[in-house]
């Protein structure tokens, strides 16, 4: 039988899953990883506090074994990611810095992590989650220190040390046009205008279903292609309130019908990635107490209807 991969790539798409170093040791989960899926992201394993634990003392060991994994499973790397305000090592969160030992801080993290995996990975999330809901610049450590041009910094850094990767920007709560979009929207057509390496806008999409679905997504990923830049799905998954009922779980299929359609009418939408594909390793009951049953695969590792419903829309 064809895998989501297979029905993805007819499209010139890829369809891909995030995953957890932990998790490489359940094996039925590994095979299922390895057979259906063309992309995989480190869903912990390359973010700051895990690559560079002391300053200027790397260890790319969890990031490793997901890159070694991929390659073995002929499977591409989104990388996630390099300038993000959470997972930071204590080291750096700890205490004050000047803009120009923020700015050292910064480039020797991107370009060291970028140079290890260069050749390696297909895309990187450069910058994560950089905008608050109302379209203001998120007052993270890089930008109280370095104002806005943190961004275009980080971007072209991460371009030196691989001409080659896509770099993109990613966040959550963009799926939809409106005033968070808006402000990657314009960030985006300035950087291009002024010829700052951006190859890509990443929508997290993590929905829920009590929130109702982005039915502007379409267009809005249409208006980031015309800018002449890729866009991805880039950690796709539907939460609900527990229990999931049969209706709930209907529900949740048709958004990620909805979804994987919007992806595919849009030329430039290059793949959707899900965060991890089972049950069993989403983020969503730790974090979100009461709520879950948000991927195409349950706990036991058996397909949902969500899962029938992306194969339907890749066919
Ligand atoms: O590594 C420690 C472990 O030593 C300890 O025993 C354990 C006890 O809680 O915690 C472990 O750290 C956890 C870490 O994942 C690694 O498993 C953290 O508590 C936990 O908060 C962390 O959650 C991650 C989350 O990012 C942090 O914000 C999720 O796994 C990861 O899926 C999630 O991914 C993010 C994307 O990077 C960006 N977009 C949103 C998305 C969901 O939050």
């Amino acid at each position: 039988p064809l895998t989501l991969a297979d029905l993805a790539e007819r499209h010139g798409r890829y369809f891909g899953s995030a995953t957890d170093n932990p998790e490489l040791t359940d094996a039925p989960y590994t095979k299922i990883l390895g057979d259906e899926f063309d992309m995989i992201t480190p869903g912990n394993g390359m973010k700051w506090y895990a690559t560079e634990p002391q300053q200027g003392v790397f260890d790319f060991s969890a990031g490793d074994e997901i890159v070694n994994l991929a390659r073995a499973n002929h499977q591409k790397v989104r990388a996630h990611t390099l300038v993000w305000h959470s997972q930071l090592p204590g080291w750096l969160t700890d205490r004050e810095w000047t803009a120009p030992e923020l700015r050292a801080v910064l480039k020797n993290h991107i370009q060291t992590e970028v140079r290890h995996y260069r050749g390696k990975v297909y895309a990187w999330d450069v910058v994560n989650e950089a905008f608050n809901e109302d379209g203001t610049y998120r007052e993270t450590v890089f930008y109280k220190t370095l104002g806005p041009g943190y961004i275009a910094d980080a971007l072209r850094w991460a371009h030196q040390a691989d001409p080659r990767a896509k770099l993109y920007l990613n966040d959550y709560n963009v799926e939809a046009v409106g005033p968070k979009s808006d402000a990657y929207y314009t960030l985006a057509k300035q950087l291009k205008a002024q010829k700052v390496p951006l190859h890509g806008f990443g929508l997290q999409a993590h929905l829920a279903l009590q929130y109702g679905y982005p039915t502007s997504l379409e267009d809005n990923l249409r208006r980031f292609s015309r800018l002449g830049l890729d866009t991805a799905l880039t950690e796709v998954d539907v939460r609900m309130e527990l229990p999931a009922t049969e209706e709930k779980l209907a529900q949740q299929a048709d958004w990620y019908r909805d979804m994987t359609e919007a992806c595919l009418a849009v030329r430039r939408c290059a793949g959707i990635t899900i965060w991890d594909y089972t049950d069993k390793y989403s983020w969503i009951p730790a974090f979100f107490p009461g709520e879950g049953a948000a991927l195409p695969w349950d706990e036991q590792l058996a397909p949902k209807p969500a899962y029938y419903a992306i194969r339907e829309a890749l066919k």
